[in-house]
């Protein structure tokens, strides 16, 4: 068992832990490595805080994504899962199940998924950013957060599955129930996710119909031995397809531009490495953004499905098991100097993107977004800087995710 200490751990999930979350992971990365906590929810789950421990718990196979697998006392608060999830049976998705399954689900999307097809989508994703900018430059300000970091990742998803341009907007009202309201009451989330599936559920039907070179009429067309995804579960990998890769890359791109203007050495070094067309800086400088303040603050969740062991403490069966990205990715046995932004960081091996089966399988398209978003923004508005003293930013309140609410900035037009 690690060292106890007198003094009781510093309180979790309050409006200051959500502002700077950093030292009350370094006290439990020092104290109670494997902490065992209440959420906001009031469910019972653990914390695992120290890289070592989490990138082990993310590989480990005792430690199911099927939340069927959760002890009684949450399954009956009903409180694990997406908000409005179960109502529209979206659950067969690569977050919620383990191999079997899993690993057909997975091999059938990589079919569609590729990173060639991700690759082939740069320009368009570079001109999805110019048109965001161009809305907003003229002003001399702007909420990054509404007016780009937030519609840029559900265009390009909308694009990428082949919803057509003049039904995207309905996405990016859906998508901004599911944010607004992620964690917390339900009702409106849950509208917004059965809008989504029926819409989806029509289009995957369309698209079986008239197939295209998008990326839906490949995940119909991907076979693997002879199998196909059911529409059902085409209809749940493109759900969670935007859910994961929208929310993410928006705090990606947010807690990216936060950080870099609050470190203008840093930031000054990046922006002269872009405007001599280099892109090393670039794409170091983007991993290290992940791993300095990345978006997904803990990895969703797993349940123990057999006694096991993490760093020295028993889990039970079926308890939650929350790894602490954030947490791993400031750990000074792994990292030098962790709490310090070097954007040249060249041994970064973050857990930003998870690890084992279950890595983000959109992290080249992730990476595409984050680069071109950045690089684009600090081209065009070279002197952009924040709009307001960095403690009156608010921070979403959600579990798993962490990210600005808005992100006002000013510039010359
Ligand atoms: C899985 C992070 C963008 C699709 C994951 C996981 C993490 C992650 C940490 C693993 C979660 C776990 O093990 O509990 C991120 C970050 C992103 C990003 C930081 C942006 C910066 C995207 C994008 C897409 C995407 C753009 C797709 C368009 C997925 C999917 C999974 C996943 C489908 C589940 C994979 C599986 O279970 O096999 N992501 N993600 N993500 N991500 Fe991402």
């Amino acid at each position: 068992m690690p060292h106890q200490p007198d003094s009781p751990p510093p309180p979790l999930f309050t409006w200051e832990f959500a502002a700077d979350p950093y030292p009350a992971y370094a006290w439990l990365r020092e104290h109670a490595p494997v902490h065992r906590t209440t959420l906001p929810s009031g469910v019972d789950a653990w914390l695992v805080t120290r890289y070592v421990d989490a990138r082990q718990a993310l590989a480990d196979a005792r430690l199911s994504k099927n939340p069927a697998h959760h002890s009684e006392q949450a399954h009956r608060t009903g409180r694990v899962g997406i908000p409005g999830e179960r109502q529209a049976d979206l659950m067969t998705h690569l977050l919620n199940i383990d191999p079997p399954d899993h690993t057909r689900l997975r091999r059938l999307v990589s079919k569609a998924f590729t990173p060639r097809r991700v690759a082939e989508f740069e320009p368009r994703v570079q001109q999805l950013t110019d048109r965001l900018i161009d809305s907003f430059a003229a002003r001399g300000s702007a909420d990054l957060i509404h007016e780009f970091a937030f519609p840029l990742p559900i265009y390009a998803i909308c694009d990428l599955l082949g919803v057509p341009a003049e039904d995207q907007d309905d996405f990016r009202d859906w998508a901004g129930m599911m944010i607004r309201h992620g964690g917390g009451p339900r009702g409106g989330v849950a509208r917004a996710v059965k809008r989504m599936r029926t819409y989806l559920a029509e289009l995957i039907h369309r698209k079986r119909a008239d197939p295209g070179d998008d990326l839906i009429s490949g995940l119909i067309r991907a076979s693997d031995h002879g199998e196909h995804l059911t529409e059902n579960e085409a209809a749940a990998m493109a759900f969670i397809l935007l859910f994961a890769g929208f929310e993410t890359t928006v705090n990606l791109i947010g807690n990216g531009l936060y950080t870099l203007m609050n470190q203008p050495a840093q930031r000054a070094r990046l922006q002269e490495s872009i405007a001599r067309g280099e892109s090393e800086l670039l794409a170091t400088g983007v991993e290290e953004l992940l791993r300095y303040d990345g978006p997904v603050e803990l990895a969703t969740w797993r349940f123990a499905t057999a006694p096991l062991s993490i760093g020295g403490v028993d889990i039970p069966v079926g308890d939650p098991v929350l790894v602490v990205l954030a947490a791993a990715d400031r750990d000074p046995a792994k990292f030098d100097q962790p709490d310090t932004l070097d954007l040249a960081r060249r041994d970064n091996p973050h857990l930003g993107f998870g690890h084992g089966i279950h890595y983000c399988i959109g992290a080249p398209l992730a990476r595409l977004e984050g680069q071109r978003a950045l690089a684009t923004l600090l081209t065009r508005l070279p002197d952009l800087q924040l709009a307001a003293e960095p403690g009156e930013l608010r921070w979403r309140g959600g579990l798993i995710m962490r990210g600005l609410r808005e992100l006002p900035v000013s510039f010359t037009p």
